[in-house]
């Protein structure tokens, strides 16, 4: 099962993380519901810290992937600095014990008012994408009488050959400024007075399968280091940006974040260059699975549907990009398999979790797993069709506890009016 992380397996047919059996959990707490292994979570961190040994460097946790307060805690306790995309995640870091001086701030469209906020919470860097946003950052530097570290993010033009959806570093993308045009950029950004070129940073895409894409970025970024410094500009800090796939299937090989991080110091040694990553899915993907509940099946046009209680607005992903998630049943009974159809109670087509899937032959009233739900899960989910958004749950040394309560109809209208 490389869909999930070590702490899951099967003890006596039934589906465990750690010494907690799923099922439990599932009666407990109700269904839909997230749940995800802190142990998990934390050695795919260090896996990354091992790789980069001897380097200086800090590994910044792509908030968006997971940005559950009590993630984010057991990350920013593991030695972790956090990569956000908006004053929200900024200030999720921070409610969870992060600091701010180890958070990049990256993203094409930053705010003035996010801006405004990072600076005065006083952040590491941030990732800039644009001209229009160097000055902007400069004025309100200057407003706060700060100077503001800045790498910019730069487009190296390589393909990631991933979904299209994910993948960022082409030319033709929204992300970055294109290579060739960078050092003028750099120049521009040497002479604003509230702005400290300090870094250079990029991120080619997500869910790469293969490292050689983001090494070939690697050093792309490393020639542009030695033609800055020779322009007088001295970077002290380098991000590579995250992007290590997962296996979302069975017979899935994904690369090992410590072999990847140790490519990454073979190519930086002997360099006096801070080297940053920013990690999401690869962190917290396999560490976190979405239990759910067998409504009904139903046969209908020659196929077979199982209706389960969870649906897009809970785990868009499917929906969104076909992507495949495994689904195991909590209990193995023994009834053999079938072939169907797994979707949600959303009046949308799309609503589906799995497509002419071979399956657990699964009943109503079952539990099943959406496996490697941990990254882009919970953070994408919605109140369409005025649904509650699921309860999260942290499996943390011998026992578990909910992390995020499950969302109220309460909840569903506050701050509305007639
Ligand atoms: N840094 C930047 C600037 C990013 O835009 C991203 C992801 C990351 C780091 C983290 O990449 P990761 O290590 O997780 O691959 N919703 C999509 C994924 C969107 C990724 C967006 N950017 C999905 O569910 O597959």
């Amino acid at each position: 099962m490389d869909f999930l992380g070590k702490s899951f397996s099967y003890r006596q047919g039934s589906l465990y993380c750690g010494n907690t059996r799923l099922s439990d959990v599932a009666d407990e707490v109700g269904t839909p519901c997230y749940l995800y292994s802190a142990t998990d979570i934390v050695s795919r961190f260090n896996a990354y810290a091992a790789g980069l040994e001897g380097q200086r460097h800090r590994i910044c946790y792509a908030v968006k992937a997971n940005s559950n307060l009590a993630v984010l805690g057991l990350l920013a306790r593991a030695g972790a600095g956090f990569d956000i995309v908006s004053g929200g995640e900024l200030f999720r870091v921070l409610k969870a014990g992060g600091s701010a001086s180890a958070v990049v701030f990256s993203g094409v469209g930053k705010t003035a008012d996010e801006i405004d906020y990072a600076l005065r919470e006083g952040i590491h860097s941030f990732n800039c994408e644009s001209e229009a946003e160097l000055a902007l950052i400069d004025a309100k530097a200057a407003r706060l009488g700060k100077r503001a570290a800045v790498a910019l993010r730069v487009n190296p033009d390589v393909n990631a050959a991933t979904h299209p959806y994910i993948s960022t570093g082409l030319r033709e993308h929204k992300f970055g400024i294109p290579i060739s045009q960078v050092e003028d950029v750099y120049e521009r950004a040497k002479s604003l007075r509230n702005i400290d070129p300090a870094g250079v940073s990029c991120h080619i895409g997500s869910q790469l399968l293969e490292t050689a894409p983001l090494l070939e970025a690697l050093d792309a970024l490393l020639v542009l280091v030695d033609q800055l410094s020779s322009r007088g500009i001295a970077v002290r800090h380098l991000d590579v940006g995250g992007g290590l796939g997962v296996p979302y299937k069975a017979d899935q090989k994904s690369p090992c974040p410590t072999e990847y991080a140790g490519c990454v110091r073979e190519r930086v040694a002997g360099r006096d260059l801070e080297i940053m990553l920013e990690p999401g899915r690869s962190i917290v993907a396999e560490a976190g699975v979405l239990l759910s509940r067998v409504l009904y099946r139903k046969q209908t046009g020659g196929k077979e549907f199982v209706i389960v209680d969870a649906a897009m607005n809970d785990m868009l992903r499917p929906a969104l990009y076909s992507a495949h998630h495994e689904i195991i049943p909590l209990r193995q009974k023994g009834f053999g398999t079938i072939h169907a159809d797994v979707v949600g109670p959303v009046c949308e087509t799309g609503d589906f979790l799995a497509r002419e899937r071979e399956i657990a032959n699964v009943f109503p009233g079952d539990l099943v797993a959406i496996c490697t739900a941990g990254a882009y899960g919970f953070v994408s989910a919605s109140n369409y069709n005025a649904r509650p958004r699921p309860a999260e749950v942290l499996v943390e040394n011998d026992g578990w506890r909910v992390t995020r309560e499950r969302e109220t109809y309460e909840d569903l209208i506050r701050g509305e009016s007639l």
